[in-house]
């Protein structure tokens, strides 16, 4: 029996939700382990629609502990409203537990205004953030300056520790932005009755997570974002403000890295990714507007258009080594149907003119990079019937078997459309 940890290996938008999702059904616990409410998942239950941006996916599903670890940063607010919206559509099963970790630093209201009006400041310069304040509040961790969930449940320090942050965070607002102030004792009543309503949710989930796996519970790690936002090996500046690899699914809910056995990298057919920054395969022909629109990118967090390209298997290998993936789910396959020709980047040429497998640390030369391609021939057969890789055409199975090959890892689950069943399962990462 193994944990299973979930990660994206490209920009994040891989269809993690749906995979997650299929996982959470085998699992006993579901955690969550870095970002905030910068990430969403949508997921359609009896056909109706639900976008879960904090809470793990897990929560639809009966008798499982949903946790939202100490390396989340968590707005209050939102978890409520999604805690609610939940109970409101009878989503939130009775024995299914939600445990939010105690460590978990908070996002303020200063940290939402400071993202957005850094973001408005840096026009022509910006990330593209989601303006959810993921970015200084990890900052603020960083900084030793930041607030816990644990801290708001002693008044007096909890207050102190905002007039503090506040002392800073407005002189940055007024001063360098130029916006209005935020008022200390509307943030302090408004963050004071939140923790009432989210006491019964908190807890030491390091020590629930911990005492589980010693009980031979399955633990699943949902990761958010993707490889490429990583803040380490991504893009940098254009990334996220944690660590998306998997090995952060240790810090990030405070377990051993040994209860990690098997790490799910969720791959789509091809590329996407949303806010700025360097994108080596991007796609401005009919055939990017072809996977935007069939695929329906748009992202779950802000509804911005994605940006499309063919598939990058550069990027995705630096998934694969940085965070030790044993295993692919290829998703989106279907969205490639249609297409006379398909093509995977194989490497890059560089500016000084060579050839490279490697993702540069500048993105300078990134954004220079021209993406050398292998072309494949296409289908034009519907593969949402498909359960098994033979009921496939066999220009598409020639496709995902040179993706194996190029990536060197075992694929172990394909989506062949957006439905739950639209799935060919190869093998059970708990298990095999
Ligand atoms: P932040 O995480 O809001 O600070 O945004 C930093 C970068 O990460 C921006 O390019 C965002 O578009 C991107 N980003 C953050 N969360 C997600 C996600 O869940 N999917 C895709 N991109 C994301």
């Amino acid at each position: 029996m193994a944990n299973v940890a979930v990660i994206g290996t490209q920009w994040g938008d891989e269809g993690k939700g749906k995979v997650v999702d299929i996982y959470a059904e085998q699992a006993d616990v579901i955690a969550r382990f870095q970002g905030g409410n910068n990430a969403g998942h949508t997921l359609v239950v009896g056909g109706r629609k639900t976008i879960l941006h904090l809470i793990p996916s897990g929560i639809l599903h009966e008798n499982k502990i949903c946790i939202i670890g100490n390396g989340v940063v968590v707005d209050p607010s939102v978890l409520l409203e999604e805690i609610e919206q939940l109970r409101k559509g009878d989503l939130f099963p009775q024995n299914t537990k939600l445990m939010v970790s105690e460590r978990a630093h908070l996002i303020m209201p200063y940290h939402r205004s400071i993202d957005q009006a850094r973001e408005a400041h840096n026009s022509g310069k910006k990330i593209g953030t989601t303006g959810r304040g993921i970015g200084p509040a990890y900052e603020d961790k960083a900084a030793r300056t930041g607030i816990r969930l644990i801290d708001l449940y002693d008044e007096q320090s909890f207050r102190e520790k905002l007039h503090r942050a506040l002392e800073e965070k407005n002189f940055l607002l007024k001063g360098l932005f130029g916006q209005k102030p935020l008022d200390e004792n509307e943030i302090a009543a408004e963050y004071l009755g939140l923790a009432e309503k989210l006491k019964p949710y908190v807890a030491d989930t390091s020590f629930v997570l911990d005492r589980e796996n010693k009980n031979g519970k399955k633990i699943l790690f949902e990761g958010a974002q993707g490889s490429q936002l990583d803040i380490d090996y991504g893009t940098y500046p254009f990334v996220t403000s944690s660590n998306t690899a998997a090995g952060n699914a240790s810090c990030g809910s405070g377990i051993g890295a040994n209860a990690i056995n098997k790490v799910v990298g969720i791959c789509k057919a091809y590329t996407t990714r949303v806010g700025e920054g360097p994108f080596p395969t991007e796609l401005h022909d009919e055939i990017g507007e072809h996977m935007q629109k069939v695929g329906q990118e748009f992202g779950a967090t802000t509804g911005r258009k994605r940006r499309c390209g063919w598939l990058d298997i550069v990027l995705v290998r630096q998934a694969i080594r940085i965070s030790g993936v044993t295993d692919l789910a290829i998703t989106k396959l279907d969205v490639l149907t249609g297409l006379d020709k398909i093509k995977i980047c194989v490497g890059y040429k560089t500016p000084a003119g060579d050839y490279t497998h490697a993702v540069p640390a500048d993105i300078r030369i990134l954004s220079q990079c021209q993406p050398v391609y292998e072309e494949f021939p296409g289908w034009k057969e519907d593969i949402s019937p498909a359960r098994k890789m033979d009921e496939l055409p066999p220009n598409a199975r020639k496709y995902l078997n040179r993706l194996e090959e190029l990536a060197q890892a075992r694929i172990s689950l394909v989506s062949v459309g957006s439905g739950r069943e639209e799935t060919i399962s190869l093998r059970d990462p708990f298990r095999d």
